[in-house]
């Protein structure tokens, strides 16, 4: 690795994750990129390389596994220097808590909380340590209120947005800062492999491109924003369910998933 920063990005292999490595890589960093999917990333670093001169090492890892955060360190060595951590893999999945395979939710919480905090676990005492660093969490506007058919991703996402908030306050005035970025509706893979591709919320024209949630999110980390909502629609959306009554707020959200497609 060069003396360019060096930042780590989980879910490089497709959509939101994707962009915001070429970001980083466009704005001088070195890239550690982290998925399932060793030929995406291998691709992805290729073209780092050429159109940014950014070095990027390639992690395959399913971050769902035991211990998963540690082995993904593990392979870069003794004491890796991170300057920037993007905890941004995730996936969803929909229908009714009780009809839902036990493993998948299962897997989802692993991904989405547990790697998520335990990579912020094993880094960010190093970044305090050195009086700099940055963390960006991808939560959801779905961390919000909670989700009826999608009932452990929202939780997921709660979560992520109380843990990212909480760890901002704890680590200001260290030099280190911690964001929560919060998309909406983003065309990505994610509606594929949630079933959710037909839904009436996936299929609104409101919907970002990843590109666009990226840029906001990587600026946002760069000014060491505490929240970010990309779109004025989606930042709309998450003020007005603060002041709606909550059994209104469960009754919309259910006829967003509606639990028969
Ligand atoms: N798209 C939206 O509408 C939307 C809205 C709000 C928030 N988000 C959040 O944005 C983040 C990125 O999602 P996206 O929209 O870009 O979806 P995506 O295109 O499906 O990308 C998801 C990324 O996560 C990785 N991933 C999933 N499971 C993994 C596992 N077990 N181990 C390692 N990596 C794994 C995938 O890589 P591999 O498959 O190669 O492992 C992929 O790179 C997620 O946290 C999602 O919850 C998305």
């Amino acid at each position: 690795m060069s003396s360019r920063p060096v930042a780590l990005v989980t879910g490089a292999s497709a959509g939101i994750g994707r962009e915001l490595a070429k970001v980083l890589a466009r704005e001088g960093h070195d890239l550690v990129l982290v998925a399932r999917r060793q030929a995406e990333l291998d691709e992805l670093a290729t073209a780092l390389k050429e159109q940014y001169g950014a070095n990027a090492q390639v992690v395959a890892a399913d971050l769902a596994e035991p211990d998963a955060a540690a082995k993904v360190l593990a392979e870069l060595g003794a004491d890796p220097r991170i300057d920037v951590l993007v905890n941004n893999a995730g996936f969803g999945g929909h229908g009714a808590f009780a009809d839902r395979d036990r493993d998948a939710d299962l897997r989802m919480v692993a991904v989405n909380v547990t790697a998520l905090t335990d990579l912020t676990k094993l880094v960010l005492p190093s970044m305090v340590a050195r009086g700099r660093g940055r963390v960006l969490n991808v939560a959801s506007t779905a961390a919000f209120q909670p989700g009826p058919f999608m009932a452990v991703y929202y939780a997921t996402k709660a979560y992520v947005l109380s843990l990212s908030e909480a760890l901002s306050e704890e680590v200001s005035g260290t030099g280190v800062t911690v964001t929560c970025l919060c998309p909406g509706v983003t065309d990505t893979e994610f509606h594929a492999v949630a079933g959710t591709d037909a839904q009436p919320l996936t299929r609104t024209r409101l919907s970002m491109s990843a590109a666009s949630v990226a840029e906001s999110g990587y600026a946002a980390m760069m000014r060491g924003k505490r929240v970010d909502i990309p779109g004025a629609h989606n930042k709309f959306g998450a003020v007005s369910v603060r002041f709606a009554p909550r059994g209104m707020v469960l009754k919309v959200v259910r006829r967003l998933h509606p639990s028969s497609d």
